[in-house]
């Protein structure tokens, strides 16, 4: 009798003991083990499943001692142990999504090119080659999709203008620096089904006659790099990439490549001068990069979750993936939780889901205990939220009209210890270590934004100095040439409108007169 056994070989469960449990569990001969990637249930890994009639029954978090306990009560035929939870595409947190980017994250082998097609894998591909480079664009900006990057342009828009631009050299490239504060989606997807970003790239390469791809990866990702750099050479040996692909005459390749590790290189612009072995630097737009890309051809720059929602919308039609979502925002979206929450992981759903339901719902509440006080959504640009506003569906129109933005879908929860003066000062303080440095407005106004906000903190000239910010804020809005600090204004007036309080505490219970002096002396 040989059983199925799945251990995620994602790396948030292998940091916390997967590869020994894996290797604990294959001693058996009874064991086929197969590694996964993870369900997004972070607080639960290690997650460990065991294919048995029933379904395929889930323990966790499994320790590496519970193995042996495991083995003698007879996991293996899904008994019952203090771990036990069930079948786990019944669990309530998971059979509640609308999985459809990640419809097969968890669930295959992410190295399976067999697994891949017995999940629908390559329908989409088929389906874009059997129609001409128009139609497949379409169905594209007929779904509604915007760019999951951040910024939100819709998809369709974006691949026309490659389309259009006369070349005969074209590029695709995936940005998956994935910076932002509390995000996981992108190498998330990648570790657990690579083919799905393949099969997105080379649909988009098609449709816009580009011959060479690259996916740029964050150097914080080995693993994903790793998993990526093999399927990329299976889909190779089974036609999916290189010449004549799936015999269409089509040409297409891809090629990993690594990032050093600067949030800004996650900026387009940025990550087309890194991609060509520069520092990574702003590009003023325009021309824009879909005209005046990698190497100044003509470019598609999208996210990991842009391109990995393609297949499933070639696959199953724009209008299945339009009936998702609300207003303009349409489809699901990948949420991220982290931060103080009891549940962290991801939770993929339509958009129109209250900022509530994802942080007391999914997430159930603080992992502290505490109450939640603070939600900082769309990473370390994005605006902190006061519980207040948990009624606010996750939407782009309606985020932006709240002076927030969704951005990457990455929620960071807060409980009530948190001074929101020190995250504004955080906020400011972030941009000036990452900012590229080519203009004024961000270069010396994040540095000038963190010296008001210690005087304001210390109680020196409050009124005057928080008009002096609001000043400064307005500046690097309209002034910056990128959105690093055109947008780091945001949370820093989020903190100011929403949390006033901590900003006039007496100097003796916040930062003291003293340390903001030497703070400033230090120059910091
Ligand atoms: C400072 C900064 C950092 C960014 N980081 C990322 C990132 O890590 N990943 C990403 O996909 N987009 C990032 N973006 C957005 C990209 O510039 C770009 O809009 C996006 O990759 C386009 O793809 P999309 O249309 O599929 O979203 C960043 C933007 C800024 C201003
Ligand atoms: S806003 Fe900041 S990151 Fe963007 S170009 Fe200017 S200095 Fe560079």
């Amino acid at each position: 009798m040989t059983v199925t056994v799945y251990v995620p070989r994602d790396s948030a469960a292998k940091s916390v003991g997967a590869d020994e449990i894996a290797a604990a569990i294959a001693e058996d001969p009874r064991v086929r083990l197969i590694r996964n990637g993870s369900r997004g249930m972070l607080w639960l890994e290690p997650l460990v499943e065991v294919v048995t009639p029933e379904g395929r029954i889930g323990y966790g978090p499994v320790a590496p001692e519970d193995v042996e306990g495991l083995f003698a009560v007879g996991f293996l035929d899904g008994a019952d142990h203090r771990l036990r939870l069930g079948p786990v595409d019944q669990l309530e947190w998971l059979a509640s999504q609308t999985r459809v980017t990640f419809a097969r994250v968890g669930v295959v082998d992410p190295l399976s090119t067999e697994d891949y097609v017995a999940h629908g894998g390559m329908a989409g591909l088929h389906k874009a080659l059997s129609m001409t480079q128009e139609e497949v664009i379409a169905e594209v900006t007929e779904s509604g999709l915007r760019g999951r990057g951040g910024a939100g342009f819709p998809t369709g828009i974006k691949w026309k203008t490659v389309l259009d631009a006369q070349s005969p050299l074209k590029f695709v490239c995936c940005n998956a620096d994935e910076g932002d504060s509390g995000t996981f989606a992108d190498r998330m997807l990648m570790e657990g089904d690579p083919f799905t970003l393949i099969e997105g790239m080379t649909i988009a390469a098609y449709a816009v006659g580009a011959t060479e791809g690259y996916i740029y990866v964050r150097s914080e990702y080995p693993d994903a790099v790793s998993v990526l750099r093999q399927a990329i050479e299976l889909a190779y040996a089974r036609g999916w990439l290189g010449d004549d692909i799936l015999g269409s005459g089509l040409t297409f390749d891809l090629a990993v490549r690594v990032g050093a590790g600067a949030y800004i290189c996650g900026e387009e612009t940025s990550m087309l001068e890194s991609l060509e072995g520069k520092r990574g630097v702003i590009r003023a737009k325009p021309p824009i990069p879909a005209l005046h890309g990698l190497f100044g051809k003509p470019t598609i720059v999208n996210n990991v979750l842009s391109l990995g929602s393609v297949p499933m919308i070639l696959a199953d039609g724009a209008k299945a993936f339009a009936a998702y979502g609300v207003g303009r925002s349409r489809g699901t979206q990948v949420f991220q939780l982290a931060g103080n929450i009891a549940r962290g992981g991801i939770v993929e759903t339509a958009f129109g889901v209250t900022l509530g339901d994802l942080v007391n719902h999914y997430g159930g509440g603080s992992r502290s205990g505490r109450p939640v006080r603070a939600v900082q959504v769309g990473g370390p640009l994005g605006a902190y939220l006061p519980v207040s506003q948990f009624d606010l569906p996750m939407d782009y129109e309606a985020f932006a009209a709240a002076g927030a933005m969704v951005g990457h879908g990455g929620v960071v929860v807060f409980d009530d210890t948190v001074d929101m003066a020190k995250q504004a000062r955080f906020a400011m303080e972030f941009c000036a270590v990452e900012s590229c440095g080519k203009c004024t407005p961000c270069r010396i106004g994040s540095v000038r934004g963190v010296e008001v906000i210690d005087k304001i903190i210390a109680g020196r000239n409050r009124s005057e100095n928080l008009v002096l910010l609001d000043d400064l804020c307005d500046l690097m809005t309209d002034g910056s040439l990128c959105a690093m600090g055109g947008l780091t204004p945001m949370p820093v007036r989020s903190a100011v409108k929403h949390f006033p309080e901590d900003f006039n505490k007496l100097p003796t219970e916040g930062f003291s007169i003293l340390e903001a002096t030497q703070s400033l002396e230090a120059g910091r």
